[in-house]
């Protein structure tokens, strides 16, 4: 366990946003961990969990004891007739591991190609893009549970998954004292690969590169070849312009509201879901608010995506929520529509 003290934080949030931490923890085993747990309760300190700061927006300095998850480690578990079990530490870079698992000759990962942040970070928000979500491939997970001291295992079901969603993002509450916020850490992650690999090839963006190239059934290291192209086509690269990828969950809404608001605007983006309700683009709504390109200070809508934030330079955290919150209200003001943010405001 590290200990270090005025730690700049801007290196450590792909925003770019300056801020410290009064007292940074580098967590690198799992022995850390439970030495850490044991002083965070004897000394009553409040934390903070950071793992990639990939969905974090600092308006501050951080009072709170900051932990920063860096438990290394992947391996292969299990190879059987029907997966691949694959574990990797918390703190292994999310894209590098799905590199990592592609070049062993273990697809399944590729749809989820070049996201920024942490594995550890992985489940909280149940991460998704192009048709396949985390709990699509997840096997379990190990944490230590913060206020106890006590280690688990989490099963799919156990984390409570759905968009961009989980048992980690819901404080205890009610009854059935579910919510893990603020009091789980997660070490490790299992990953199921299934067996025999399908590709994932339903989003619209990946039928028209089918259409384009003419390889109608593209492989694994192809189909993420194509993730990586068409995010970096439309979504900023961190390092070069700091971001928290989407900013907004897109909303759902019920089949009435989503008639009322195509009565208005026919154009409205919109998908059906499953359940009958409809999943309506949040950077469309954005964009057609006329928000692209606008700015609040050092903080802008990026110009290629209206759904993503973007630090222009210098941006404060201040100048990001108050540009969140005004889109929030013209979006609101035209369409009766509360957008929900999905990084975490510290
Ligand atoms: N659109 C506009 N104007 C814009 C942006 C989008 O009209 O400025 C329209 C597009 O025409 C498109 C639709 O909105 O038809 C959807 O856009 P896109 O395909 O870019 O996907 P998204 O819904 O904006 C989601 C995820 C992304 C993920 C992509 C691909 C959420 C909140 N975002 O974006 O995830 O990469 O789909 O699967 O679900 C993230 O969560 O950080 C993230 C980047």
């Amino acid at each position: 366990m590290i200990v270090e003290q005025n730690v700049p934080l801007q290196t450590c949030n792909s925003f770019g946003i300056v801020a410290k931490a009064h007292t940074l923890v580098r967590i690198c085993t799992q022995d850390d961990a439970l030495a850490v747990q044991k002083e965070l309760q004897a000394q009553g300190l409040g934390h903070c969990v950071l793992g990639g700061g990939s969905n974090i927006v600092l308006t501050g300095d951080v009072k709170a004891r900051v932990l920063k998850v860096e438990i290394k480690g992947r391996q292969l578990l299990q190879d059987t007739a029907k997966a691949w079990i694959v574990e990797a530490g918390a703190g292994e870079n999310w894209h590098d591991f799905v590199t990592w698992t592609l070049a062993q000759g273990w697809p399944g990962l590729e749809n989820l190609a070049l996201i920024p942040g942490s594995v550890g970070a992985s489940p909280v928000q149940n991460i998704g893009a192009y048709g396949l979500e985390l709990q699509d491939r997840f096997e379990s997970l190990d944490a230590i549970d913060l206020s106890t001291g006590k280690l688990f295992t989490l099963n799919a079901a156990q984390c409570a998954f759905a968009y961009r969603d989980s048992i980690f993002k819901h404080r205890s509450s009610g009854e059935n004292g579910l919510g893990l916020a603020g009091r789980a850490l997660i070490l490790r992650v299992r990953f199921n690969l299934p067996k025999p690999w399908r590709p994932v090839l339903g989003y619209l963006e990946l039928e028209r590169k089918i259409a384009e190239t003419g390889i109608a059934q593209p492989h694994a290291q192809q189909i993420y070849d194509w993730v990586c192209a068409i995010r970096r086509t439309k979504l900023p690269d961190p390092a070069v312009l700091g971001n928290a990828g989407s900013f907004f969950k897109n909303p759902t809404v019920t089949p009435e509201q989503c008639a009322d608001i195509i009565a208005r605007d026919p154009n409205v983006v919109h998908y059906p879901m499953p359940d009958g309700n409809i999943k309506l683009a949040a950077g469309w709504l954005i964009d057609v608010c006329g928000w692209r390109g606008k700015t609040v200070g050092n903080a802008a809508v990026y110009e290629k995506q209206a759904l993503v934030l973007v630090n222009r330079g210098g941006a404060t955290g201040g100048e990001v929520v108050t540009l969140a919150k005004a889109i929030q209200t013209s979006v609101y003001e035209r369409f009766g529509i509360l957008l929900e943010p999905e990084p975490v405001v510290i």
